[in-house]
């Protein structure tokens, strides 16, 4: 049986559709079953829509209480049998009801060498100009398992690549989602595989 994704984007999906077109063949073990946004005008819907992807958008402010909020998420993902979450982008907390019943099975990439330029606040363009700021010689990619807390859940994969002098954040950022495109694929497909699990807060990865 495929293993049922859900992308949670904000943004283009530009990893969406690397990660879709990487589970299309027959032979993978997994699919995207559903694309989650935060965003009504998000790219990565349109995106989806054409793939015929079910799609669903969730605004905070749109229930009474956080709880329901959370809940609400949950039941989607319930329904649509989804057994991994795969943020790719997505600009909001996921609520720790849906990762804690997810633990183990939802993964984020974060465009930088974590612990170094996470947290809140650190995404799209200011990640990278915190790191040019910093004047540090490398960053990268970090793909690791996602809990409650922003980009914090254990290091699955980490990829470098040189800061150059003249880097920019926009020429830095496409460098950057190269390497993203290239390696969050193949982080999907093996977690899907069962080669990459999370057991006792350890990381184990079987090639
Ligand atoms: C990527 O840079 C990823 O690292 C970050 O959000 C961005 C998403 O880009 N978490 P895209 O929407 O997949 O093009």
């Amino acid at each position: 049986m495929k293993k049922n994704i859900a992308v949670f984007a904000s943004g283009t999906g530009s990893n969406f559709t690397y990660i879709h077109d990487s589970l299309k063949s027959n032979e993978s073990a997994g699919r995207i079953a559903l694309c989650v946004s935060n965003v009504d005008q998000a790219a990565v819907l349109t995106r989806a829509a054409d793939y015929g992807i079910p799609v669903r958008v969730f605004h905070r402010n749109q229930f009474a209480t956080y709880a329901e909020y959370a809940r609400d998420i949950l039941q989607t993902l319930q329904e649509h049998a989804i057994d991994i979450i795969v943020l790719a982008g997505y600009l909001v907390k996921v609520p720790s009801l849906v990762t804690d019943q997810y633990a183990g099975r939802v993964i984020n990439i974060h465009p930088a060498l974590l612990p170094s330029f996470g947290g809140k606040g650190f995404f799209g363009r200011h990640v990278h100009e915190a790191v040019i700021n910093a004047g540090v010689r490398v960053s990268g990619i970090t793909i690791h398992f996602a809990d409650g807390d922003y980009d914090r859940g254990g290091i699955i994969l980490q990829k470098a690549l040189a800061v150059h002098p003249d880097d920019s954040a926009e020429s830095l950022a496409a460098r950057v989602l190269k390497l993203e495109h290239l390696w969050y694929p193949r982080i999907v497909r093996d977690l899907c595989e069962g080669k990459i699990q999370r057991r006792n807060g350890k990381i184990i990865i079987n090639e």
